[in-house]
């Protein structure tokens, strides 16, 4: 069936039009679509108009599916096979259960906390030319998004890094192109999956702050972590850095750490270690983008908080009214939808940054993530 013929354009509360298009492009089902209604109508649509739907995600930057009676973990996983886009595994910080083959839970942490805006797996190392074997057995998983309410130094403790010993292969060449979230319960308040057209945000900084965004740009980011001893009894707010090493030798979280191409210092007194990521880019271009420079970077989440800090590349300071006005600008720029029941949103992750509202439970949005 053509998708035109199977689906209508629709629209939803809280959607922008940028750039002269609708964002989030929302697709319901056609008088023709809604005749032949469920899963597996929808399946058959996807299947066979996958191209248009990709074009779609990366013109419009993200496609609400809404409609579609989508019920469970399993129907979503059979849309997201459709979708043909291949799978890749989550690498990061957000607790996450497996539910069902390419479907986990999005993020399993408190509802009540802020999940701050970012692109998926931002922080991976990524090289040109080839597979970059980031892991060695056992595995250590470099944090790739943060997630934590700016607001509250206290929540900084999802900040750090993630092992994981089981992902002994795991190995990246690209960001995930697509992240496609699913609403099997929606929140009764609050809970919303903001998202932000990340070239929004570029765009409005160069307009305020022209010669500090290409310095940052040029000159590259540094980000570190500290992750605290679990013997210091003052640092129940972070994770021990044996932890996050899986190991309590020094010398083998060293090892570990430099295999991921991160620099370690350890805190004087015991206190902990400081690890270091970079030079990171503040931009990014992708194909077939429009040229847009993405916001590709997490320096408003990571800037002067307790545990973290971004920096420029050599260690001077980003000045701190720069970082505020670009989170003002993120949130200005952000997209807000309710979630109803079966709601499907698929996002250009090289094009938008997404978060988390808290939300009051119960609120249940499963994700895949894909090339
Ligand atoms: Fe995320």
């Amino acid at each position: 069936m053509e998708a035109a013929d199977f689906f209508r354009v629709s629209e939803c509360k809280g959607q922008k039009t940028i750039d002269g298009e609708q964002v989030p492009l929302v697709l319901a089902p056609s008088d023709e679509g809604a005749r032949s209604s469920g899963c597996e109508a929808l399946v058959a649509a996807l299947k066979a108009n996958r191209e248009w739907v990709e074009g779609k995600v990366v013109a419009n930057s993200g496609v609400l599916l809404r409609g579609f009676d989508v019920r469970d973990a399993v129907e979503f996983n059979a849309v997201v096979e459709a979708l043909g886009w291949p799978d890749i595994r989550y690498v990061g910080p957000a607790p996450r259960t497996h539910v069902h083959g390419r479907v986990w839970t999005a993020n399993e942490g408190p509802l009540e906390e802020f999940t701050y805006y970012h692109h998926e797996m931002v922080l991976v190392r990524i090289t040109k030319g080839g597979l970059v074997k980031l892991i060695s057995s056992p595995s250590i998983f470099f944090a790739c998004h943060c997630h934590f309410d700016q607001r509250s130094p206290l929540l900084t403790t999802k900040l750090g890094l993630m092992i994981d010993l089981d992902r002994s292969h795991a190995q990246i060449k690209e960001f995930p192109g697509k992240v496609i979230l699913f609403c099997e319960v929606p929140p009764p308040s609050g809970g919303e999956t903001p998202f932000v057209p990340s070239f929004r945000v570029t765009e409005r900084a160069l307009e305020e702050f022209p010669e500090t965004v290409e310095e940052l740009d040029a000159r590259g980011l540094r980000y570190t972590f500290t992750a605290l001893s679990k013997n210091d009894t003052k640092s129940m707010r972070g994770r021990g850095w044996e932890d996050a090493f899986a190991t309590s030798d020094k010398a083998e979280a060293e090892r570990r750490a430099r295999a991921l191409g991160m620099d370690v210092e350890w805190l004087p007194g015991g206190g902990g270690v400081r690890t270091v990521l970079g030079p990171r880019k503040l931009t990014r271009v992708f194909p077939g983008r429009k040229g847009r420079r993405m916001w590709f970077n997490t320096v408003v989440g990571m800037h002067g908080k307790e545990l973290s800090s971004a920096t420029l590349a050599d260690g001077s300071e980003i000045p701190a009214d720069f970082v505020r006005r670009c989170g003002e600008i993120i949130e200005e720029e952000s997209i807000q939808f309710r979630w109803e029941k079966g709601d499907i949103l698929i996002l250009d992750n090289l094009a938008t940054l997404h978060g988390r509202r808290p939300s009051l439970p119960p609120r249940r949005v499963l994700v895949a993530t894909c090339k």
